[in-house]
């Protein structure tokens, strides 16, 4: 498989998904307090994808057949709960608690994925800082994204502000190039030399997520497609799915993680 160069009208669309799953974004953000029940959450996006005439394409997604069937349209982690967990019905949001929302909806056949995380009522001073850092580093390596830079050079500046301020990387996953499918190639990892990987050219649609735990990178699985991490320490994410230009970037999912 190779990079795909999106089409101006490939881009066309791209950009009115991203500008909606900015907005679904914003609004299931908004949502999330104390006392929530996260399927309701689940509820909330399945209505919000009818009602902007777009498709919740994590559920029901395959992974190419390696994997079964992902049963929600969101992805929901809390806390030490890492990438790919399902929400569930009765899972109330607790006072403290970290929330990831991760999630792709598909439109006109093409793909568009971002992520957050938030946290509930009182949150500790140090998860703050934790994602405040995690946020930082997609801000800053988003701002790197131009024709002509090497994957590596994103790759590089997540994993230097994230080691830097005392957290880890994750390693098992990373992000991606998107299109007609979920997960198209170049990989972007979260850590990495700035000479590796291909380099960026215009016309090419990428995920950058910024997959980040407290303690120790190690993940376990706790189902075919959920994990948490080994640990018990937090984990957050933030991702934003963009376009490479000739001179810079443009954010196709902008909302404010
Ligand atoms: N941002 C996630 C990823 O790229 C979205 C996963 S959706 C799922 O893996 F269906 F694969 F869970
Ligand atoms: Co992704």
């Amino acid at each position: 498989m190779t990079i795909t160069i999106k089409s101006p009208d490939e881009i066309k669309i791209m950009r009115e998904a991203g500008k909606i799953l900015a907005k679904i974004m914003t609004a299931l953000k908004s949502e999330i307090r104390v006392g929530r029940d996260l399927w309701d959450i689940e509820i909330k996006f399945l209505d919000y994808c009818r009602q902007y005439n777009v498709i919740p394409a994590c559920k029901g997604y395959t992974a190419m057949g390696f994997l079964p069937p992902f049963p929600t349209g969101l992805c929901v982690s809390t806390n030490e709960e890492s990438v790919h967990c399902f929400p569930s019905k009765g899972e109330i949001v607790k006072d403290g608690d970290l929330i990831t929302i991760d999630t792709v909806i598909s439109y006109k056949g093409l793909h568009v994925d971002a992520a957050f995380t938030v946290g509930a009522g009182n949150v500790k001073s140090s998860n703050i800082k934790f994602m405040n850092t995690a946020k930082k580093a997609l801000l800053e390596s988003v701002e790197l994204v131009k024709e002509g830079v090497k994957v590596g050079v994103i790759s590089n500046k997540i994993q230097t502000i994230v080691e830097a301020a005392g957290y880890s990387v994750l390693k098992d996953y990373a992000g991606h190039g998107i299109g007609k499918s979920m997960h198209e190639l170049p990989e972007i990892p979260c850590y990495g030399k700035p000479t590796d990987g291909p380099v960026l050219e215009r016309g090419m649609t990428i995920c950058i997520e910024t997959l980040v735990s407290e303690g120790k990178p190690t993940i376990k699985y706790v189902s075919d497609w959920e994990t948490e991490m080994k640990d018990g320490k937090n984990f957050v994410q933030y991702e934003y799915t963009l376009l490479v230009k000739e001179k810079g970037y443009e954010i196709l999912t902008d909302f404010e993680v």
